[in-house]
Formats: structure tokens, sequence, C-alpha cells
């Protein structure tokens, strides 16, 4: 039995795989601590997806459950990419009953554009509008 599930069930996720993950394998994350990732965790809802009842996927949507949303810190580990498991999550957040009606969902990605437009992500409609206070490296120094 191969199946892909996805859960939204807290209590089912990995913390220290998505710790690792995060402070090791991500871009964007690296050397964040784990207590920050579990408060992270606590104050999100989260998208853990299974294989074999083992976590290989995780996304994490940052929002009020009625005007707006963030996604973040959406991975698959690396042996099981390119299989649709990614698609799968983005389709399972997109479907969440807590996140309809949204006026603005909002994430950032360096790469993996193709994958959010199949959901209607698209750039910024209004790029001079969008400010930010941001430190990419804040974790990797110490
Ligand atoms: C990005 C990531 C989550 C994609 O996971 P995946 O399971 O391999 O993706 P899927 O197999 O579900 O791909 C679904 C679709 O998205 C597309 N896609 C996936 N990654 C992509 C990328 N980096 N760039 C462009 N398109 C991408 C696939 O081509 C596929 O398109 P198709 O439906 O036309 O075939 C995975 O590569 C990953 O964990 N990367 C490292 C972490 C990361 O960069 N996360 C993104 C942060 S925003």
């Amino acid at each position: 039995m191969n199946a892909f599930r996805i859960s939204t069930d807290p209590a089912e996720l990995d913390v220290g795989l998505i710790h690792r993950f995060l402070s090791e394998h991500s871009a964007w994350a690296r050397g964040i601590d784990r207590v920050r990732v579990e408060r992270s965790l606590r104050h999100s809802l989260c998208f853990g997806g299974y294989l074999d009842g083992r976590q290989i996927a995780f996304a994490r949507v940052i929002s009020d459950y009625a005007t707006f949303a963030n996604l973040v810190d959406v991975f698959v580990l690396p042996p099981q990419r390119g299989r649709g498991y990614a698609r799968d999550l983005m389709a399972a957040v997109m479907a969440h009953p807590q996140l309809q009606g949204l006026r603005r969902f909002t994430l950032a990605t360096a790469d993996a554009h193709g994958l959010y437009a199949q959901f209607g992500f698209t750039a910024p409609l209004r790029p001079q509008t969008l400010m930010e206070r941001y430190v990419p490296d804040l974790y990797q120094r110490g």
C-alpha cells in the first residue's frame, strides 16, 4: 500500500523531520532553531503529506481564515519529488474549508512558479504596492 495521505492534524506532524529539512536543507530557513519551528507550527494551519505513515511532505498556511492567507515552508523530500505529491498537497490547501473566499493568498518561491500557477497564483498584480521587512539570512547569524 503506497497511498499518499494528507492530514492537517498537528499531532501527526513529524516535528523533527520538519525542523531538519528547514534548518539544514531549505534555501529559506537555514539555521532556524527547533523552538522557533515549533512555535510556527502551533500558530499555523499545517498540512502533512504521508506515505506508509511516514511524513514526506509539508506545507504551512498562516491565515485569519476570512480575508488573507500566506503559504510558506512547502517541501517534498528529495526521493519523493516529481511524483505529483506537491500538486496533491496544493490541491488540499486550496480546497480547505477554512481557506475559501480569501481576498489575497500570497506565497514566495524561488523557482516553483510552475507548480503554483496551476492553482491560480500569479506575479503580484500591483508589485509597487507591496512592501516587506525581510532578513533572508537571519537564522544563520547565530
Ligand atoms: C517544489 C517542490 C515542493 C515540488 O514538489 P514535487 O512533489 O516534486 O512537485 P510535483 O511532482 O507535485 O509537481 C507538480 C507540478 O509542479 C511542477 N513543478 C514542481 N516543481 C517545480 C519547480 N521547481 N519549478 C517549476 N515547476 C515545478 C511540476 O513540473 C509539475 O507540473 P505538471 O503538473 O505540469 O507535471 C519540491 O521540489 C521541493 O520540495 N523543493 C525544495 C523546496 C522548495 O523549493 N519549496 C518551494 C518553496 S516555495
